[in-house]
């Protein structure tokens, strides 16, 4: 299948360089159980890959499936994300548990999970990719920032995320897409960082545009004030 120069370059740095995460399968492994995919990245939301890792393993322990998480009371969950924040979360969390557990699993498309409580188009399409195989255009703050250098693009934010979204899409391989979604994230918490870019250590830096243009740091343009 058609994979760009990026995928192809990033995939290979991933192989190599991607974090061990515990919501992560090993190199190779086929996708893990969509419970853990959906449950880290719902924690990932607002929280870092730093702060989840004790809560993920403490309800994972705790609920170690979606039918489980489904039958605890909201209370009992509750007190379990205390120190996480943003409880809107948690709240929403046992309801699309409870809605899953109902229909008797996880959907496994992008447009399905969308309909899921709580499941905004982030989290669809993450879990679509990761736990499912599915091609779906993954963006978050990381992806976007990483995006916007890649192709030097010019439109100060907002308005830059019509162009990101459209490059991400066009950069996203058929295959293995839920990695692809992964190493962007991981190549921007990790070398593509806000401040100070590792353009050194960066497996894309000869495809970077906004390397190319002497300061990757100018992307995402902000906001005219
Ligand atoms: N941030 C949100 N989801 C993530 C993931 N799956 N891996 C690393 N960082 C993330």
């Amino acid at each position: 299948s058609a994979t760009t120069i990026f995928a192809a370059h990033l995939l290979a740095w991933y192989d190599r360089h991607g974090r061990e995460l515990p919501w992560r399968a090993p190199p190779g492994q086929p996708p893990t159980d969509p419970y853990r995919v959906w449950l880290s990245e719902v924690m990932l939301q607002q929280t870092t890959v730093a702060a989840v890792k004790p809560y993920f393993r403490a309800f994972t322990e705790r609920w170690p499936s979606v039918e489980a998480l489904a039958a605890a009371p909201e209370e009992e969950v509750m007190a379990a994300w205390a120190g996480l924040g943003y409880y809107s979360r948690a709240r929403n969390l046992v309801k699309a548990a409870r809605a899953v557990a109902e229909r008797g699993g996880f959907p496994d498309t992008e447009a399905a999970l969308r309909e899921l409580p709580g499941l905004g188009a982030y989290t669809a399409a993450a879990v679509a990719a990761i736990a499912f195989g599915r091609r779906a255009v993954v963006v978050d703050a990381n992806v976007e920032r990483v995006v916007a250098r890649l192709f030097a693009i010019s439109e100060p934010l907002p308005a830059a995320r019509k162009p990101i979204r459209a490059k991400t899409d066009a950069i996203t391989p058929e295959e293995r897409a839920g990695d692809f979604a992964q190493a962007m994230m991981d190549l921007g918490a990790t070398i593509c960082t806000t401040r100070d870019p590792k353009c050194l250590l960066c497996p894309l830096a000869g495809d970077c545009a906004g390397r190319m243009a002497g300061d990757p740091t100018r992307f995402p343009v902000k906001p005219p004030k």
